[in-house]
């Protein structure tokens, strides 16, 4: 046991941030095991289990030894089902089974994507290829991107445009590098979500822009959150989810990724699917489907049973949690809205709430812990009041120390234990 000291990691793993939601998640299990009574709000999946018919499919598909290696891109009878699906519900034109690719989650799906957008630049002075993201965001789009070798361009959003991007802002964020306009909608962390009229004029810029500066313009859409949609839009009437990737313009420089992860309680399954559409799109798919068999080879067949089965028999459970997170949603809102100092938007889908906690900054706990930032704010109320949440620091450069992210994806119980804490940690701040 020599010298090993001297061994390095590349550079590459070296400088690749970590993933501060799993690192809150993970600290958050490892209180609980040790006998804290640690209350969770950092997680963002559904506390539900999955679905008894996929669960039932899974075990038959095993028994019938789909236990062997699958197509690298996914079994014909699954691609063929989400390329209906894209079609009839996403109406994505020209998707067929070679459009589509199924891996481990949509995490891997992101990751094969920008692996196959970016290259890293051979040359000196050569410029890199930029990805436009709106933040606040998932915090993994910017490290993923980065290590594929993209130039990530935060673009702010505001509360008062619900932290969605506009139009004009992205026309004059589109350069002749930019390789990438990365969407999520509805958006992990903000629950908002974009209308069809604000996809129709963010596609209308993305059209324009290929047409002139930046002919390699493409968008990744993140809509793993499809289905779990529960608030109104700006007139009131009920939120829509849209696929940007059924605008004819762009549809195909669009990629569409998607997973059963959140809507039907499969996060560990670790599946996930991305679709392109017509001549770019099964070219892309192509290209991913070579990564992937040099990568994970596929994912388990036995585990696509149980998500053909959720996608297609398990209706009633999807409606059951999505009334459950709407009415969690109106809930967790209004207890928090009762804790002075806290500012939120109204969750329109997903799970999350992003308050913004700038008017307790500058403050100290009684413990004497100094509140300079969402880090701060993070650790002093899991340390004092054992309650898990997440800062909002990676979620956007630019305002993410004014924000926490705390996911409603569990009971009532512990929504109002939670609002509870988090209000005596509030009051307790000087
Ligand atoms: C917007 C978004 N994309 C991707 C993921 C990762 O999904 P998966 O668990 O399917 O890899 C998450 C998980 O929190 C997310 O919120």
């Amino acid at each position: 046991m020599s010298g090993t000291a001297a061994i390095s990691l590349s550079a590459r793993v070296d400088s690749l941030k970590a993933s501060s939601t799993v690192a809150v998640m993970n600290k958050a299990k490892a209180l609980k095991a040790a006998g804290v009574d640690v209350l969770n709000f950092s997680a963002g999946e559904p506390d539900f289990n999955t679905p008894q018919p996929a669960k039932a499919a899974a075990i038959a598909a095993i028994n019938a030894n789909a236990t062997k290696y699958i197509d690298t891109a996914g079994d014909v009878p699954t691609r063929e089902l989400l390329a209906k699906l894209l079609t009839e519900r996403n109406k994505i034109p020209n998707v067929t089974k070679d459009h589509v690719l199924v891996t481990a989650g949509v995490k891997m799906a992101l990751y094969l994507a920008y692996q196959a957008l970016f290259d890293v630049p051979t040359v000196p002075g050569q410029p890199q290829q930029e990805m436009l993201l709106p933040v606040p965001a998932w915090v993994s789009f910017n490290p993923m991107a980065v290590l594929a070798g993209a130039k990530v361009i935060e673009l702010p959003t505001t509360p008062e445009a619900d932290f969605k991007l506009t139009a004009a802002q992205l026309k004059a964020a589109i350069t002749p590098r930019t390789r990438a306009v990365m969407l999520n909608s509805p958006s992990n962390p903000c629950s908002t979500m974009y209308s069809r009229q604000e996809l129709a004029a963010i596609a209308a810029v993305i059209a324009e822009a290929a047409r002139t500066i930046a002919p390699q313009i493409v968008v990744i859409s993140d809509e793993l959150y499809q289905n779990i949609v529960f608030g109104t839009d700006a007139s009131g009437r009920p939120a829509e989810h849209v696929s940007i990737g059924s605008f004819p313009d762009i549809a195909e420089r669009t990629i569409t990724i998607n997973g059963p992860g959140k809507s039907f309680a499969m996060t560990g399954w670790r599946l996930g699917w991305l679709s392109g559409s017509g001549e770019f799109g099964k070219r892309f798919i192509a290209g991913l489907t070579k990564l992937q068999g040099q990568s994970i080879t596929c994912v388990s067949g036995f585990s696509l049973a149980a998500m053909r089965s959720a996608l297609t028999e398990c209706d009633a459970e999807l409606e059951m949690m999505r009334k459950a997170f709407a009415s969690r949603a109106s809930l967790f809102t209004g207890l928090l809205r009762q804790i002075p100092g806290l500012k939120l938007a109204n969750p329109v889908g997903a799970f999350y709430v992003f308050p913004d906690i700038s008017a307790h900054l500058g403050k100290s706990t009684p413990k004497g812990a100094v509140i300079a930032s969402a880090a701060d704010f993070a650790a002093a109320l899991l340390d004092e009041h054992h309650m898990a949440v997440v800062p909002g620091e990676d979620f956007s450069q630019a305002t993410g120390h004014k924000h926490i992210r705390m996911s409603f994806a569990c009971d009532e119980a512990q929504l109002r234990a939670g609002a509870e804490r988090l209000g005596r940690f509030v009051a307790s701040l000087k």
